[in-house]
């Protein structure tokens, strides 16, 4: 459960008394809340901005470049009756990753890189949500790949993209409109909608996409 908090958000504890990366708890009528770190967190940047994040408690969901758990933790807040696999390919973070899920029952450490869904397709079930933040250049046919073999029809997918990561010298506004021309043009997604993650983040964009 989310609830805002003047211009901040914050999610039920799943587990009192935790706190993942330094975020403050706080009580409200009895229940614990996590304070959702916008600068820490480009989903929760996109949320306090408004952004729609149509995640039920029940779903299944892959994360693609999940590091060390620091939005995921939130995202199992919300997943109480649901499950998250976590792929990253760097095993520093993944490590993090793997004691805060002993922790959480519903998260899932997958050690291994996007790039190759078929190497986790044994593990990982077809989902009701993608989350992507892999900083990469190729990271459209990342999500494309993934959601062909996990995403499920009317699914969506979250997607942070930094423009620095795709073309250094670019201007950030040309490099999004590329990106969502290249997602377009799999015929796999609608794009519902994008938002630019200033101030929280310099030349990011966020999209929210569904599965035709
Ligand atoms: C910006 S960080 C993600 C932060 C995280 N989403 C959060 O908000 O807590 C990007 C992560 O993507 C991972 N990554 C980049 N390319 C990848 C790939 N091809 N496969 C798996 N992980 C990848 C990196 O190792 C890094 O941990």
């Amino acid at each position: 459960m989310i609830i805002r908090l003047g211009r901040n958000i914050a999610t039920q504890n799943l587990v009192p008394g935790q706190a993942v990366y330094g975020e403050d708890l706080i009580k409200r009528k009895g229940v614990e809340y996590r304070v959702w770190e916008p600068r820490r967190s480009k989903v929760g940047a996109t949320l306090v901005k408004g952004m729609k994040f149509p995640l039920r408690e029940n779903h299944l969901v892959l994360y693609l470049g999940v590091a060390s758990g620091t939005t995921a933790s939130h995202l199992s807040d919300m997943l109480t009756k649901g499950m998250l696999f976590g792929v990253d390919f760097a095993p520093r973070v993944l490590r993090d990753f793997v004691l805060l899920a002993e922790t959480r029952s519903n998260l899932i450490p997958v050690f291994d890189t996007a790039n190759k869904p078929e190497h986790y397709r044994w593990v990982v079930p077809q989902v009701d949500f993608i989350v992507q933040d892999v900083a990469q250049p190729n990271q459209a046919q990342i999500l494309i790949k993934n959601a062909r073999m996990f995403l499920k029809k009317n699914g969506h997918a979250f997607v942070a993209v930094k423009s620095r990561s795709i073309d250094v010298t670019a201007k950030p506004g040309d490099v999004f409109k590329q990106f969502k021309q290249e997602v377009k043009a799999s015929g796999e997604f609608e794009i519902l909608e994008d938002i630019r993650l200033e101030p929280f983040e310099r030349d990011h964009m966020a999209l929210l996409l569904r599965k035709k």
